[in-house]
């Protein structure tokens, strides 16, 4: 049975929980391929809020499976947060949340680690990260000698001994770096992922196994990408990205799972651009138009709270991030967040010493260099929220929305003008 893969196209944010929210009907298993805690979404039911950030969305409907898959890396304390949370709702996970055994643990040093790297950078360096420990956790993992698995929580001699020689070496650094350091306890912080590991337990499986099972019996499977493109490590605005690749090229590592499996490659865009940390954004809006996008679509970030820095939509980068995630459709979210707006621009090329470019610049000096040049469409003044079919929307934004379609060379198949599922428009 083929699977379907839901990834944004921008720098995050793009919407892409209520995508899979809606799609959990035709799917038997959402998985979780990269990143951590650093995403989060709130997903409104029956007027009851449920705040997720490593739980998959697909966890609120009875009948999916949902799996956090070896490319995720998981802090104990916040993911049993989230559990007891979302129990604490009346919401019934047993026999259907799975773990990566390959999965890496976060532990506090990951976190000093950040918060060194992030206070001491100039300006210029500072990434404006979540601060979740996500790029220290990745980057012990590449450097192989102090990651630790969620495996390895099993097995307490040998863990304990790793984590005394893996503390002692963070002690040694930080110590260097820091002038009122208090040293890592290596026996409290064992006793302590020694139990959340015991906790966790019932959940940490081989989850690569799993999925391969899940879909050899036919079981529908839909991949959920966090972040967006554009924050790939690989393929976006390096440094300003995620330490994780979270276009749909992550899918097969970070979850063990063939791309062969994925039929269906959705790819999530705003009807605008925002951006939330440090980093080059050539059509941002710092004026009015930002602030009212801003106010209007309520930007704001679900895991810190900072404002989002908005502006135009970018056919450029997006077009770059649906090429890298092999998108074969699109759905753009939060159209009605433009009504009012008298005439919408949309960067449809760049300019860089003078010179007429449409591709995507692999260096930051570049992309900071970057005039967008833009193409202006009329906008539309109704207020989209009610609207439910294709036809009913003003000439404008069907136009706008056919634009966009056009300029990334995809079909549009969803259009959503509000938070609520009925909020959706199918397109033909
Ligand atoms: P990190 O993922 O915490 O290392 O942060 C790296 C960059 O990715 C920062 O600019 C963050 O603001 C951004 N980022 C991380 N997670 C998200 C997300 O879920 N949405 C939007 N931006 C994110």
């Amino acid at each position: 049975m083929p699977a379907t893969c839901v990834v944004g196209l921008q720098w995050g944010d793009e919407a892409k929980g209520k995508i899979v929210d809606l799609l959990c009907d035709q799917h038997d298993v959402v998985v979780r391929y990269q990143g951590g805690a650093n995403a989060g979404h709130t997903v409104v039911i029956a007027g009851v809020t449920y705040k997720l950030s490593l739980v998959p969305t697909g966890v609120l409907r009875p009948h999916v499976d949902c799996v956090v898959g070896n490319g995720v890396v998981v802090h104990p304390p916040a993911l049993l947060k989230e559990l007891s949370g979302l129990a604490a709702l009346g919401v019934d996970f047993s026999g259907r949340f799975h773990v990566s055994d390959r999965s890496h643990v976060i532990f506090p040093y990951h976190l000093e680690e950040e918060r060194l790297t992030e206070e001491s950078a100039s300006s210029s360096d500072h990434l404006g990260t979540t601060r979740r420990g996500i790029g220290p956790c990745y980057r012990d993992k590449v450097g192989r000698v102090h990651g630790v698995r969620m495996a390895d929580l099993a097995h307490p001699r040998p863990f304990r001994e790793r984590l005394e020689r893996i503390i002692a070496y963070k002690n040694r650094l930080l110590a260097a770096m820091l002038d009122d350091f208090t040293p890592f306890d290596a026996r409290a912080i064992g006793d302590e992922y020694l139990e959340y590991g015991r906790q966790l337990a019932p959940y940490i499986r081989n989850t690569s196994e799993w999925l391969h099972q899940a879909l050899e019996s036919g079981r529908r499977v839909m991949f959920e990408g966090a972040q967006g493109s554009l924050l790939d490590v690989d393929h976006g605005s390096y440094p300003y990205v995620t330490s994780s690749n979270s276009s749909a090229s992550g899918i097969a590592a970070g979850s063990g799972a063939p791309a062969r499996s994925i039929d269906r490659w959705i790819g999530v865009v705003k009807a605008y651009t925002t951006r939330v940390g440090g980093g080059p954004f050539p059509t941002e809006q710092d004026n009015e138009t930002g602030e009212r996008i801003r106010r209007v679509g309520n930007e704001f970030g679900t895991v810190t709270g900072r404002p989002r820095r908005c502006g135009w939509f970018d056919v450029v980068a997006a077009r770059h991030a649906a090429r890298v995630s092999g998108t074969t459709e699109l759905a753009v979210m939060l159209l009605d967040v433009l009504s009012g707006i008298p005439e919408l621009k949309v960067a449809t090329a760049y300019e860089r010493n003078g010179r007429r470019t449409t591709e995507f610049p692999g260096s930051i000096i570049d992309l900071e260099e970057t005039t967008p040049i833009y193409e202006s469409l009329p906008g539309w003044i109704q207020d989209l929220r009610g609207v439910t079919t294709w036809d009913a929307l003003p000439a404008p934004a069907r136009r706008y929305v056919e634009f966009l379609g056009a300029q990334l060379g995809l079909p549009v198949s969803i259009v959503s003008v509000g938070p609520d599922r009925d909020q959706t428009i199918r397109v033909r």
